[in-house]
């Protein structure tokens, strides 16, 4: 499917305000006719990323497999959504280069990574981004549901990814979430949209408090492994209080979230631009799905 879509043309260009920032700043060229406008911005994401940091080290592990940190050894590595630069890190630490990207934190995590020279941040747009060049790892973790169109941002990360490259994505299920979706989501655009972030902060601290006598108790009973969730709280058993008040408040906060079905994610990894014998569709934790595959040499 990806083959048949309008070929567009995008250039970098660089902004006054980009420059003084020293951030490249990649825009949508006009060469041809828009096929879409671009994403807006959203400091909800800054908020976050200036109010949290994430510590936790299993995670990035676990949503990446099949592929392990070897896989970034000595590669150049382009992510795509960086946040607060916590993956970043994790990945600068074995990589050749990382290339992150994000179009409300490039600048925080930038200047949270000064002791990396191997890394360079990027402002720009997942669903319209045209760096001009390809990488051998493409990673995008926690954020092709957070974009205006999914589909559009996984055409963009293939493209940047050379040949016999490798993709790894990590994106929430539309599968085991209907709690989030059909009751946490409406409750969002209703009241948590309007309050202040530290207020945010200090309700997603008191749910927090509040899972932790159900999730250390009935969440423990094997034969209750039919309750929602049972699968995603054994992860919150292991995490810090803070991490799970991350957890809470990236729900809560999240401007836009687009669920991605098991239909969606079968799609995009038939794409035949992936050697298919390569490809993997994982579930994790019965919230996500882990899809990683090889572009075709
Ligand atoms: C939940 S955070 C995940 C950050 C990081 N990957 C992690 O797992 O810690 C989602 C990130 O996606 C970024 N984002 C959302 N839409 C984007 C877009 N169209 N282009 C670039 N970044 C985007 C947000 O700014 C935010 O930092």
């Amino acid at each position: 499917m990806f083959r048949h879509r309008r070929a567009v043309i995008y250039e970098p260009t660089e902004s006054a305000g980009q420059a003084a920032l020293g951030l490249p700043r990649f825009q949508w060229g006009e060469a041809q006719a828009m096929e879409t406008s671009r994403q807006e911005r959203h400091h909800e994401w800054r908020d976050q990323w200036e109010m949290f940091r994430d510590e936790a080290g299993f995670l990035f592990q676990d949503w990446i497999l099949p592929a392990t940190l070897d896989s970034f050894a000595n590669k150049e590595v382009l992510e795509c959504g960086c946040g607060g630069g916590h993956h970043t890190r994790i990945m600068a630490g074995v990589a050749a280069r990382v290339t992150a990207v994000d179009l409300n934190t490039a600048e925080l995590a930038r200047g949270r990574m000064t002791d990396f020279a191997n890394v360079e941040f990027v402002d720009a747009d997942l669903t319209t981004m045209e760096l001009g060049r390809q990488f051998d790892v493409v990673v995008c973790i926690g954020v092709i549901h957070h974009t205006d169109n999914p589909d559009r941002v996984f055409e963009v990360l293939l493209r940047h990814c050379r040949p016999g490259g490798l993709i790894v994505v990590w994106t929430y299920s539309a599968e085991g979430n209907a709690l989030v979706r059909f009751g946490v989501e409406p409750l969002r655009k209703l009241l948590f949209r309007r309050l202040s972030r530290s207020k945010l902060a200090g309700v997603s601290r008191v749910v927090t408090a509040m899972l932790y006598p159900v999730v250390h108790t009935v969440y423990r009973v094997p034969f209750l492994k039919f309750l929602p969730y049972f699968e995603y709280f054994a992860n919150f058993r292991r995490l810090t209080f803070e991490r799970n008040v991350l957890n809470v408040f990236d729900k809560l906060n999240a401007p836009q979230t687009h669920f991605t079905s098991l239909a969606t994610a079968r799609r995009w990894m038939s794409s035949d631009r992936l050697d298919q014998g390569s490809v993997s569709i994982r579930p994790y934790v019965g919230v996500s799905y882990s899809l990683v595959g090889r572009l075709k040499p």
